[in-house]
């Protein structure tokens, strides 16, 4: 359905947890979350039911994520139910890749279409101390076993942050010469731990085309602006939430781990989807994107949105 600014409202991002087994500096405090009552966190059943009435409301895609969605309890089972809703186009998830290793196979069959993985670096030090306990070599095997069990069209996302991994972007856009990858760089976003960053980290993702001329454009998908290298198998992606801001093509609504319904990640305003079921669970859901704010005002501020990124949803 469309929303009170016109745009078509198709895609729908459902949080399944806010816990994850990596505290990556720009996203989680050090301790983590305290991990809550299993209660405030939406069940199976209601991840599913809000799946099914998110598809009557006209969403054809589905993002899983989290936290980090694969160390949900019982996210098998969630992503079977939501595969098999009638109406739904595709079922994608976003992960840190860490236990890909031996979940592949099984989301492969339990009907996942896509899987987006977050690397923010190639080098094993690197890794290990922005993620605070992460093994790059985990990820990497990950990514091997995704491809075995039959994933193609592999994208990663990779926050771009001044100082920690922008000497890297040469190693990723040279991945894609190879590989029919997507390797999109993401700007860093001013919002919970990263919000008093030095300003030095922030770099806007249009450096990276002034240092890579040899990058050409192609057609854009979603909100990624798309290159390539000549004769690459992959491709490169820009997501500028901050500088190039995209709101006009923004198609999404999101729904956190405890059930509130976000038209926007950077938006206070939140409705709660629990306890409805049916006509009323729809209703809820129309009355959110009907109230989808019309664009963020990160260029100007910090997010307004009190939660952290692992809360929300990537
Ligand atoms: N800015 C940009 N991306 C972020 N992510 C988490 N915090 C931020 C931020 N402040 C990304 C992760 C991952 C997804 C879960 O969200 O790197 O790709
Ligand atoms: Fe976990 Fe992703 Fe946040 Fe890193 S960025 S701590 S992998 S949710």
């Amino acid at each position: 359905m469309q929303d009170g600014c016109g745009r078509t409202i198709d895609y729908l991002r459902l949080s399944v947890t806010d816990l994850c087994n990596y505290r990556c500096r720009y996203c989680m405090p050090e301790e983590g979350v305290c991990k809550r009552d299993h209660r405030e966190i939406l069940s199976v059943e209601e991840c599913i039911e809000i799946a099914e009435a998110s598809v009557r409301c006209g969403v054809k895609k589905i993002r899983l994520t989290g936290g980090e969605p694969l160390v949900r309890q019982g996210f098998l089972e969630i992503c079977r139910g939501i595969r098999q809703i009638p109406g739904l186009e595709e079922l994608c998830i976003t992960t840190n890749g860490a236990l890909l290793p031996e979940l592949a196979k099984p989301l492969r069959e339990a009907g996942v279409d896509r899987l987006n993985i977050s690397l923010d670096t190639l080098r094993p030090e690197r890794f290990a101390h922005m993620t605070r306990r992460g093994r790059l070599s985990d990820v990497l095997e990950g990514v091997a076993a995704a491809e075995r069990a039959g994933f193609s069209g592999l994208k990663f996302d990779v926050v771009l942050i001044g100082g920690f991994n922008d000497d890297e972007v040469g190693d990723f856009i040279e991945l894609t010469r190879e590989h029919p990858w997507e390797i999109r760089f993401i700007e860093l976003m001013p919002m919970g731990p990263c919000t008093g960053w030095d300003k030095r980290c922030f770099l806007p993702g249009n450096t990276i085309l002034e240092r890579f001329p040899a990058l050409r454009q192609v057609e854009p998908q979603g909100v990624a602006l798309r290159f390539q290298l000549p004769g690459a198998k992959g491709a490169i992606g820009l997501i500028s939430p901050v500088s190039h801001e995209f709101c006009g093509q923004c198609r999404r609504i999101r729904v956190t781990a405890d059930g509130k319904l976000k038209g926007c990640l950077h938006a206070r305003e939140e409705i709660s989807l629990r306890g409805l079921h049916g006509g009323e669970l729809e209703a809820a859901i129309r009355r959110g994107i009907l109230q989808k704010p019309l664009r963020h005002h990160l260029s100007e501020r910090a997010s307004d949105t009190p939660r952290t990124m692992n809360q929300i949803g990537g």
